[in-house]
């Protein structure tokens, strides 16, 4: 793919599944990735992975809906590789199922703060740095229950949302200073969340019986969306969103 060799990119929520697998690719473009997540010990395994590949990489652990903690995510970025080119805000939690009248406001708040606030506040830290290297790409992770309603789950659902609205507010504000921002929204990918949200119900078989394709996604196959929408390949898509999910919204 086009420029992103010895580019410098943040992917948050890279620990694993989807996160991990961009950052992979990213790496075999020739990327210099930093790996944040609250999820410290496959973080630090994610470097080594990376680095095993010939990459660079460092971990720094952050907590997306802490702002002192996003803050020291971009500054340490560019203290150590000196500037920043593209981020992957990605990180996000599923929350807890119910109908909206039992959800607790516990869940509601703790959902929202990761996948929506989160995604301001990391598109807030990481623009000045990408204006200062004279422009970049974000990619936010949104969902398919950011284009279509799925029930027990409203916090997950608005918080999906949020972000395709936020994608396209800040592309509208960035375009003109090179920044490009757009969003993924993946269908049922086979990671470590569709695994804890399985083991509550049957949502697997659900999701492969709703998806044309007939099987989950491969974590790899919205990494590399992911990456793509940062490449100089995708050079006039801005304030879109990728939905990919073997048809399930179709
Ligand atoms: P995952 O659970 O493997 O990855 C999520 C990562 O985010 C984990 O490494 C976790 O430690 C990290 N994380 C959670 N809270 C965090 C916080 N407060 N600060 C920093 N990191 C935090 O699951 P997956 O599937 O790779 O999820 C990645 C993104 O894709 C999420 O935003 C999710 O909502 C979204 N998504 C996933 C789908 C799926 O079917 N797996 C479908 C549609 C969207």
């Amino acid at each position: 793919m086009n420029g992103i060799d010895n580019a410098v990119a943040i992917v948050t929520g890279a620990s694993t599944g989807i996160g991990h697998a961009a950052a992979s690719r990213f790496v075999e473009e020739g990327a210099r990735v930093v790996v944040a997540d609250v999820n410290v010990e496959d973080g630090e395994a994610t470097v080594e992975a990376l680095e095993e590949m010939g990459g660079e990489a460092i971990f720094v652990e952050t907590d997306v809906s802490e702002w002192s903690d996003v803050e020291e995510m971009v500054e340490t970025t560019v203290d150590t590789y000196g500037r920043l080119d593209f981020a992957f805000n990605n990180a996000g939690i599923e929350g807890a199922n119910g109908a909206a009248s039992e959800q607790s406001l516990d869940n509601w708040e703790q959902v929202i703060d990761v996948n929506l606030k989160g995604v301001f506040m990391c598109m807030k830290a990481e623009i000045p740095a990408l204006l200062e290297s004279g422009g970049g790409a974000i990619v936010n992770t949104s969902s398919i229950a950011g284009v279509v309603g799925f029930p027990e789950l409203s916090p997950y659902v608005a918080s999906k949302h949020g972000v395709i609205g936020l994608t396209k507010a800040a592309a509208l504000e960035y375009s003109g200073d090179g920044i490009r921002v757009n969003a993924i929204s993946p269908g049922v990918v086979d990671t470590p969340m569709v695994d804890r949200s399985s083991e509550a119900s049957d949502t697997v078989d659900q999701a492969i019986g709703a998806t044309p394709i007939g099987r989950l996604g491969e974590p790899e196959e919205i990494g590399d969306a992911a990456v793509w929408l940062c490449s100089a390949d995708s050079s006039f898509v801005t304030g879109e969103t990728m939905v990919i999910d073997g048809g399930y919204t179709s």
